[in-house]
């Protein structure tokens, strides 16, 4: 798989134009989603000449139509329209259209060009970036899909001025795992900082070393074999935070999940192998100040390990899979761990976060 290009620049129009340029397609097709199409798409026609001649593609916004109906309509359009092997789909979005419109287009013909041009900080240092393309399938999330990388992605803060401060700090909780998977300074200087705070600039250098973290794991290992796991911290216990929470129909943003699962699995990482008690406690003071706390008792636990249990990652039904750090830049991949020291960890996690 070929190592995929990144271009950080808040010159959008002038970037894409370029990546275009040297792809050279016969046809542009641009896929938004509702909101990308009244608040981003208008901005960008007059900068950039590809997407002004492009066929735009318009799909619903959120996950619940990130499936099958929805990816179908937008093979419609390219087969309609007359897309080839040689044609282009610009994903200009948050995850759900860039996950997606990667997936339909890495299909597509079986395959034609992809650039990813994220919208939300989340698209931008997670979903864009590193080939995971694709949709759900019943209840399960990305049940379906193939990885295959973006010819470029394109990555800029500008689109970040119109959204909330939850948002915001949802895609931070995503750097602060770059933070912890590179080094002591950078996690350091992340937790120093609130992310609506930023200003674009430094905002714009920040997402470029935290995308290249991933690139970097993700250049190593792209089809998960081994370390891109490492960029599973925090998720499985994450992933079951916002199960729950949807199970219960109060649906908590996939950071903020994230945030309180990195918490867990810091308190497992010191169980297990000794993470430093220090950073675990300036971690979750910071998690705890800025995310606050994902409420859960006793009574939740086994809900929670059954959610960790079926995580896709795990490698049989009996193991519960993590990925733990001996230290911060020093990660362990495929730690099994056992339910009793899950239940401590939870039990931690509570206290540290004043549940
Ligand atoms: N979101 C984790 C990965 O791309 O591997």
């Amino acid at each position: 798989m070929k190592t995929q290009e990144l271009v950080f620049t808040n010159n959008v129009g002038e970037a894409i134009d370029k990546a275009v340029e040297k792809m050279n397609p016969n046809k542009v097709f641009v896929l938004v989603d509702v909101n990308t199409a009244t608040f981003v798409l208008p901005r960008l026609q007059p900068v950039s000449k590809a997407v002004a001649g492009a066929t735009v593609i318009t799909t619903k916004a959120g996950d619940i139509f990130k499936n099958i109906e929805s990816t179908q309509a937008i093979w419609r359009t390219l087969s309609e329209d007359g897309a080839t092997r040689h044609s282009l789909l610009i994903n200009l979005g948050g995850g759900v259209v860039t996950d997606m419109g990667a997936f339909a287009a890495a299909t597509f013909k079986r395959g034609i060009k992809i650039i990813n041009v994220p919208t939300t900080l989340l698209a931008a240092v997670d979903a864009s970036v590193g080939g995971k393309t694709g949709i759900n399938f019943g209840n399960l999330k990305n049940e379906i899909g193939v990885f295959r990388q973006a010819d470029s992605v394109v990555l800029s803060t500008l689109f970040f001025s119109t959204m909330t401060t939850e948002e915001m700090r949802s895609g931070y909780a995503e750097m602060l795992k770059h933070g912890l998977l590179k080094d002591v300074s950078t996690f350091n200087s992340l937790i120093a900082k609130h992310v609506e705070d930023i200003a674009a600039d430094e905002l714009l250098a920040l997402l470029r070393e935290s995308v290249l973290v991933k690139k970097h794991i993700v250049d190593a290992d792209p089809e998960e074999k081994g370390i891109r796991k490492s960029l599973n911290l925090g998720h499985t216990a994450g992933h079951a935070f916002e199960s729950l929470a949807m199970e219960r129909k109060s649906p908590i943003p996939h950071g903020y999940a994230v945030a309180t699962g990195l918490v867990t699995e810091l308190v497992l990482s010191h169980i297990k192998l000794q993470f430093p008690s220090e950073l675990l406690h300036k971690c979750a003071a910071y998690i705890k100040e800025v995310y606050g706390a994902f409420e859960f008792t006793c009574d939740d636990y086994p809900r929670l390990i059954a959610l960790m249990r079926h995580d896709k990652k795990n490698q049989s039904a009996s193991d519960i899979n993590f990925t733990l750090l001996r230290a911060i830049g020093d990660v362990q991949i495929d730690c099994v761990v056992d339910e009793n020291d899950i239940k401590a960890a939870l039990d931690i996690t509570r206290d540290l976060l004043g549940i």
